[in-house]
Parts: structure tokens; sequence; C-alpha cells
């Protein structure tokens, strides 16, 4: 069934650069189709430096709000006037939402989707049970480092191969925080109840990233933040110590659902099966 456009149509979107990649119009839409909203989801691809100029000309009613990745999460909060507790937290907003009296506000929910996605893949876990270690020190880091926080976690562990960021982001996380150098991993993962992996190692050509993974005890949860693969090296090699794993497409998903609730003022509906659709846009793609 074709969705028709109206006068009514509500305009959501995601930006970032490079954003071709992003599932986030599929989910959004087969969502938005299956529920009968007279919605829109689209894509934009605003130049790098210039996301202020671009979310400026969204403001006040012209669209309902955007979803934000890659290199603009920093830049989304700091245009915005209001920002959610966990956004600021994170240092970081994956969600715009434009009222109409032209103010925008920052929200995050990728700390949610991360922890559904726990939630759903390894039901057992408590965030609140004993130490996480996040691998990685950037904005990815950070998110998931605040989120664990945010849940409870009595221990958020960051490795770093660069140990002064490291230092910063567990400094930014009180008496929750500690940081350890990569060549202290061993130590950072005894007694791990999760291991996230929140590098960028192994999307570009920096090369894998080494973690002695058969240190965390047995029954702890791996889970790696990247989805191309979804079983990515790290998962693989979890899986083939045993360990219980928990992928990044379970995140996206899992942050897309709050976003479409804060964009048309409903939850998604149940019966759309978009993990299997993603898993086809990304087999179409691989
Ligand atoms: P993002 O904002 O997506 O988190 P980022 O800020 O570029 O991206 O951070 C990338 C993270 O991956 C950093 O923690 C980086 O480590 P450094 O702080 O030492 O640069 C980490 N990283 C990237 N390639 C890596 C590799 N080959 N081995 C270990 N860590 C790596």
């Amino acid at each position: 069934m074709t969705r028709q456009i109206s006068a009514k149509t509500v305009v959501a979107g995601v930006a970032g650069q490079p954003v071709a990649h992003s599932l986030s119009p599929l989910l959004h839409n087969a969502w938005l189709e299956a529920a009968g909203i007279d919605g829109v989801y689209v894509a934009f691809a605003p130049p790098a430096d210039n996301f202020r100029e671009f979310a400026q000309g969204l403001r006040g009613g012209a669209i309902r709000g955007i979803n934000v990745t890659l290199p603009f999460k920093e830049a989304a909060l700091s245009i915005s006037r209001r920002a959610t507790p966990r956004a600021e937290a994170a240092e970081a907003a994956n969600l715009l939402l434009f009222e109409p009296d032209g103010t925008i506000t920052a929200d995050n929910t990728d700390g949610l989707g991360l922890l559904a996605a726990f939630a759903l893949q390894a039901p057992g876990f408590d965030p609140k049970a004993g130490p996480v270690v996040i691998l990685g020190a950037g904005g990815a880091a950070r998110g998931a480092a605040a989120a664990f926080k945010l849940a409870g976690a009595p221990e958020v562990r960051i490795v770093n191969r660069t140990q002064a960021k490291a230092e910063f982001v567990a400094g930014a996380l009180g008496e929750v925080g500690r940081a350890f150098p990569l060549d202290q991993a061993v130590a950072a993962l005894q007694g791990a109840q999760a291991v996230v992996n929140a590098t960028s190692a192994g999307l570009t050509n920096g090369g894998r990233l080494e973690i002695p993974l058969s240190a965390t005890p047995e029954a702890a949860v791996i889970m790696d933040m990247v989805y191309t693969p979804l079983v990515t090296p790290f998962l693989a090699e979890a899986q083939a110590l045993g360990r219980k794993t928990v992928d990044g497409l379970g995140m996206l998903v899992g942050q897309a659902r709050p976003s479409f609730e804060a964009f048309f003022g409903r939850a998604p509906p149940d019966g759309v099966d978009v993990r299997a659709l993603a898993l086809k846009a990304l087999g179409a793609a691989g």
C-alpha cells in the first residue's frame, strides 16, 4: 500500500554525514505505515561544518524533529535551548524536537537503546549487579557509560588506547568511573558483568581490537555497538568463548522506538519485524 502525503503529514527524519547507509528511514517508515499514521521520515545530509544553519532552518514547526547521527551529535546538543538530563550526561544528542515556538529540545535515546538491547538479548542482565566495562573513550563510549551510570551500575570501567581520554571520561562519571589503559585490560575485565565495544576499531582500517575476553567471568555479557556485520569479529570471539552476546542492531532498534514516540505521539506498533527488515537491507547492502 502506498501512503498518501496529505496537508497534515508530520515530517521527521535523520541527519548525518554521510547518511545514505542509515537504516532509520526504513524502521520509522515501516512503523508509520503499519500504524496508519499520516507521517513521513526522511534523511538529510547537511554539510559537515554547517549543522547549526541546517537545524535553524527546521525550527518553528517546519518539521517535528530529527534523529542525529555522526558527526553531529555534539553540535546537536550545543545548539539546543533545552536538553534532557540523559542528553546532558552523554554530552551528545541523537534526537532534536522542534517546538512550534521555535525552541529546540535535545534528547538522547541511545542509552535507552543500549539497555533495551541488553533486556531483549540478555534478559537476566541487571546493570545494578556489578561492574561494566566500556572499551573506547569517544562519543559512543561516553553515551554508553552515562547510560549504565544512570541505570545504577556500581562501577563503570573505561578502557582506552589513549589513557588520558579514558581518565577524562571516567572522571566525568564521578565516583563510579575508573580508567584503565589498554595494556591493563585484563585487570579491567576481572569480575565484569558486561563489556561493550564502543571503539571504532574494525570499522575503519584501524585494525582489530585485541582484548583478552577470556579474562571475563563466564556469565559476562559481551556487546558490540557496531552492526556491520551483525556478528563482528569481537562478538564472534565472545561466542567462541561461550559468552552471551548483544548486537548493535538491537541498540539501533532500541533507540528508534522512543524517538518514534517523541515524533509521532505514540509507541511503534507491534507486529512489525523491523529487525528482519534491517537485516534484509544490510544483507542487500553487503
Ligand atoms: P565515536 O565518537 O564514534 O565514539 P571517536 O571519538 O573517534 O568515535 O572514538 C573512537 C574510539 O575508538 C577512541 O576511544 C579510540 O581510541 P583513542 O582514544 O586511543 O584514539 C578507539 N579506537 C579506534 N581505533 C582503535 C584501535 N585500532 N584500537 C583501539 N582503540 C581504537
